[in-house]
């Protein structure tokens, strides 16, 4: 693999990012279990939250760093690399959960809690799209950066 010069301020930056994407796999957890417990308001409500937070991640740390960092270093230097596929799925899968998520948020402040009943389907495949990218998001930062800090 590639090793890819690292600064201290650049480790920082990605490791904010990485408590973020905790931080919105928490909320995830949370709202779902909001819904069990039948109360679709306050799911909405942070899942609003979850959506906002990550979004303003994505766009300021995970787009520089994916079209400065990992497009060049790893996915021209080599697609079908494990960095490669795990960064491209990760990118692919977050930015789709998101437009969704945005949707649901927009539609129900738009047209309230009845446009969210019909979309439940989507909500739960948003949910595992969105799981999914938020571990690769986790897998990313041990592949990248625990050699860079462990060594
Ligand atoms: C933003 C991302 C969102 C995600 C990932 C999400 C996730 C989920 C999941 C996994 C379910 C269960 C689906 C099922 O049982 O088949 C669900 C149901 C539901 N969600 Fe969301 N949700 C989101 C946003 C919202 C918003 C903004 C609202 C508006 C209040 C909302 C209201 C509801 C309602 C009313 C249900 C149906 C509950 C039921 O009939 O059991 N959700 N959601």
């Amino acid at each position: 693999m590639t090793q890819m010069p690292i600064s201290n301020s650049f480790v920082i930056i990605v490791t904010v990012s990485l408590l973020v994407q905790l931080a919105v796999l928490g909320l995830l957890l949370y709202g779902y279990l909001l819904k069990r417990r039948l109360r679709f308001q306050q799911h909405g409500f942070i899942m609003a939250v979850a959506v906002f937070l990550h979004l303003t991640v994505v766009f300021t740390v995970m787009i520089p760093s994916f079209v400065l960092a990992i497009i060049p270093e790893y996915v021209v230097a080599n697609v079908a690399s494990a960095t490669s596929v795990v960064s491209l799925i990760h990118a692919s899968f977050g930015a789709t959960a998101l437009t969704l998520g945005l949707w649901f948020v927009l539609g129900w402040r738009l047209k309230g809690l009845k446009g969210c009943f019909k979309r439940k389907m989507y909500m739960r495949w948003t949910l595992i799209v969105w799981a999914t990218s938020l571990l690769l998001g986790i897998v990313l930062y041990i592949i990248l950066y625990w050699a860079a800090l462990m060594g």
